[in-house]
């Protein structure tokens, strides 16, 4: 068993949990923290047993954001020659489908790494923010991509210009979560949607997350030939067969490959 400094690893049934473990700094993602983070996952990612991984933190805080104290001397060439950040591009190349479990505060980095994620579910107390405008610089980890994709250019400018938190309940409403929960509740509610996707077949869950992806990434049409592609491919896997003949047969079907 790996040991981390930074991060509290399980699984729990057929779903891995990554817990951020930083409480004296609000779970401030430093680079340990990221490579930690990232070599978790990516164990899950490969591991015939996970189906799903949840990513979450305390009560007070999922993440704070890029740890501050770290970065506030680093001049311009250690920031470009290290490629800061460039770690969680790893992150985004998981195979494996992702859920964010966000209790209170999801900021900065917190909530790039939180929209990193396949979907966000909500404690009723969470703030999400891109507040780096008051330190004099900008997100660093995809905000200024992600969030215009989630909510759009007029939520995503201001946000990002203002540098103002959002509640649960508007970030429901503007897209970037799927769904609120009681705050107490939200990591079994994670766990439990990571359960019931990692009850499906897995080679399907990960091309469905793909062709998801890629609606991000390519145009309409290259994005709908993409989907009806890997649709296709599809029709040469025994899930395929199972779950269709699972739904003639009125059963429920037993995949192979989850
Ligand atoms: N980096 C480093 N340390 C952090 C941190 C961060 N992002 N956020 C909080 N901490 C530390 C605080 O410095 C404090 O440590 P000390 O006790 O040693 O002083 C500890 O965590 C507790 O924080 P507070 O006392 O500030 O707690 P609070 O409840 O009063 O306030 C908060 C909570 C509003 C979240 C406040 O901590 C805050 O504003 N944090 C910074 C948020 C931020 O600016 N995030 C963006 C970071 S830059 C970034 O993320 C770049 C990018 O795009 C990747």
């Amino acid at each position: 068993m790996t040991e981390y400094s930074n991060i509290l690893v399980e699984r729990r049934g057929r779903v891995g949990l990554v817990t951020l473990n930083r409480p004296e700094a609000l779970n401030a993602l430093n680079q340990a923290t990221m490579e930690e983070v990232v070599a978790a996952v990516r164990a899950m990612d490969t591991d015939p047993g996970v189906g799903a991984v949840v990513i979450t933190g305390s009560s007070k805080a999922f993440a704070a954001g890029a740890d501050i104290k770290e970065m506030a001397f680093q001049g311009y060439m250690d920031m470009y020659a290290a490629d800061w950040f460039r770690g969680w591009e790893d992150f985004t190349r998981l195979r494996i489908p992702t859920i964010a479990a966000v209790s209170g505060f999801a900021l900065g980095g917190g909530c790039e790494l939180a929209m990193m994620c396949d979907l966000i579910i909500a404690g009723d107390n969470a703030k999400f923010g891109q507040p780096e405008i008051n330190l004099g610089v900008l997100p660093g980890m995809g905000g200024s991509q992600r969030l215009t994709r989630a909510v759009g250019k007029a939520k995503a400018m201001d946000l990002i210009l203002t540098g103002r938190f959002i509640g649960a309940e508007e970030a429901e409403r503007s897209g970037l979560v799927s769904r609120v929960v009681p705050a107490e509740d939200v990591v079994d509610e994670a766990l439990k949607a990571g359960e019931i996707i990692a009850s499906k077949s897995k080679p399907v869950a990960m091309a469905a997350k793909e062709a998801v992806n890629a609606a991000f990434e390519t145009g309409l049409a290259q994005g709908v030939l993409f989907e009806r592609r890997i649709f296709h491919s599809l029709f040469a896997t025994e899930d395929q067969k199972e779950g269709m003949a699972a739904f003639t047969e009125k059963r429920q079907p037993e995949f192979k490959h989850r």
